[in-house]
């Protein structure tokens, strides 16, 4: 079964903590959360701060997507807002093994990203590390952006590799994902489905969901 991870990049931003109860309430799987710097991405969302104020207002996982330059610099603050998975650009810095690292020496789960023009090889040194790659399927920065299907011959590759060498990294899927595109991505391989948009307009989001633990 894929799982489900609603983007609160696409909810109510005033009511934050009604909004992740109610995904959670509905069947999500985790919690994904988009954590922008205005300089790694030309958007600024949210830090460690408001993570720790959400963290009491649900039980499943929280997936934090770190578009930072340098992430390595904030790892224990994204640590101790209660993240569960940390996930590091590979573009955002040119010591992704300190930051991996220092993921798991803060005893949380580390994940790798790539953008869509990103080459597959720049990560692959790095899954054996990972327990998570997230592949970005637009450009990071925004929600409601279109699915780049170029892309999906990466999903089938970190499949292989996964199948090949018995890894257990788990296979994310970001941006322009909803009940289509996300099920070309789960049968490509993916493991888990981000979604920002077509969860949180869904008028049913019980319902979507349920429908995608179907791919
Ligand atoms: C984009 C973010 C995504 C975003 C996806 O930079 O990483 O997680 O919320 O939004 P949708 O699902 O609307 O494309
Ligand atoms: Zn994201």
């Amino acid at each position: 079964m894929v799982k489900v991870a609603p983007s609160i990049l696409s909810a109510d931003f005033a009511r934050l903590g009604d909004e992740v109860r109610k995904v959670e309430e509905a069947g999500a799987d985790w919690v994904h959360v988009d954590v922008m710097d205005g300089l790694f991405v030309p958007n600024i969302t949210i830090g460690p701060d408001v993570i720790k104020a959400l963290r009491p207002h649900a039980n499943i996982p929280f997936d934090v997507h770190l578009m930072i330059e340098r992430p390595e610099r904030y790892i224990d603050r994204f640590a101790d807002s209660g993240a569960d998975f940390i996930t590091v650009h590979v573009e955002s810095t040119h010591d992704i093994p300190r930051a991996l690292k220092e993921i798991r020496h803060q005893g949380k789960r580390p994940g790798i990203s790539l953008n869509p023009e990103t080459p597959f090889a720049m990560v692959e040194p790095f899954l054996p590390d990972v327990d998570l790659l997230l592949i970005m399927t637009v450009q990071p920065g925004f929600g409601g952006q279109s699915f780049k299907p170029e892309v999906l011959p990466k999903i089938v590759r970190a499949s292989d590799i996964r199948k090949e060498t018995g890894a257990r990294f788990e296979i994310e899927i970001d941006g322009g994902v909803n009940r289509d595109t996300g099920k070309k991505c789960a049968e490509a391989g993916a493991t888990v489905l981000a979604a920002g948009s077509a969860i949180f307009k869904a008028r049913d989001i019980r319902a979507e969901i349920a429908l995608w633990h179907g791919y």
